[in-house]
């Protein structure tokens, strides 16, 4: 696997690849790789011939206040993993290549808000925008065929849809189901951040979410659910930031026609910010 920092040795490698009729899957990543990156790779090795992973801890999707410096910065152990599961080209590019006009002026791509300003836009303003900027960066220095990503953010994968149908990216966009601890835990490099206590804790967000599933389909009502969704994470010793149900194909609010939804939560422990979600179909 060769490991780049420069956007001319990334785009010549690409360029040699695509010109040979090789598809470029990428995976892009912030590092501090688990099981649940290294599946995306894998997942990624079923779309085309070359898998590109890029790490780089956005500075845009952090909000003040949040954890970007101390975001884990892991680069060899990700490198070894991402070498194991097939990788062909690790790129890391400093913070100057992807913002080469400073951070604070750089230009910015801006989702639309009915998107970015619900759920977790809500609790993290400007952190999709942050999200959709260093996306469509790198969308535009790999140019792959394909890219994947994460069904654990589901709003994000839903924002990075739609960017990459409003600027016309020709880029497949592939989600990859959430994975998961033995206990029920979704993967996440901020579960890194949990105490031992903690960490005993935080597997019951996803119970809450399999019993909200089985009350959505038994008929409660979803006002009724998301309250008492909202309580049941609380009440399990996490501080909900929201529990919310949603269409599945557009995060809209459903009606009572809809039957294809995700049911979305963010919880904070200790010095954690937990997402979760989990799909629910009523037919
Ligand atoms: O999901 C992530 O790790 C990041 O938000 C992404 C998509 C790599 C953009 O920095």
């Amino acid at each position: 696997m060769k490991v780049v920092e420069g956007i001319s040795a990334l785009r010549s490698q690409v360029r040699a690849w695509r010109a040979a009729g090789e598809r470029v899957v990428l995976v892009p990543t912030m590092g501090n790789l688990h099981a649940g990156h290294l599946r995306l790779v894998e997942v990624g090795r079923e779309h085309g011939e070359r898998i590109v992973a890029s790490v780089f801890v956005n500075p845009t999707q952090f909000g003040a206040g949040e954890d970007f410096d101390k975001y884990p910065r892991t680069l060899d152990a990700d490198a070894k993993g991402l070498q194991g599961a097939g990788a062909d080209l690790l790129f890391a590019p400093p913070t100057e290549a992807i913002y080469p006009g400073g951070v604070a002026s750089a230009t910015i791509v801006e989702p639309p808000p009915e998107l970015a300003n619900i759920l977790c836009g809500a609790f993290r303003p400007g952190h999709f925008r942050g999200v959709a900027t260093v996306v469509a960066k790198l969308f535009n220095l790999v140019q792959p065929d394909v890219a994947v990503f994460g069904e654990k953010d589901f709003q994000q994968l839903m924002i990075i849809r739609r960017l990459t149908t409003d600027l016309n990216f020709p880029i497949d966009i592939v989600g990859v189901p959430t994975v998961r601890e033995a206990d029920g835990l979704a993967m996440s490099s901020r579960n890194g951040y949990l105490s031992v206590d903690e960490r005993a804790i935080a597997p019951a967000l996803h119970g809450c979410l399999v019993d909200a599933a089985d009350r959505l389909r038994a008929g409660v009502l979803i006002d009724d659910v998301e309250c008492g969704t909202i309580r049941a994470v609380d009440g399990a010793g996490l501080r909900c930031e929201y529990v919310s149900v949603r269409r599945a194909a557009d995060l809209g609010d459903p009606g009572p026609s809809d039957k294809n939804l995700v049911i979305l939560v963010a919880a904070r422990l200790g010095a954690a910010r937990l997402i979760d979600n989990l799909r629910c179909n009523l037919n």
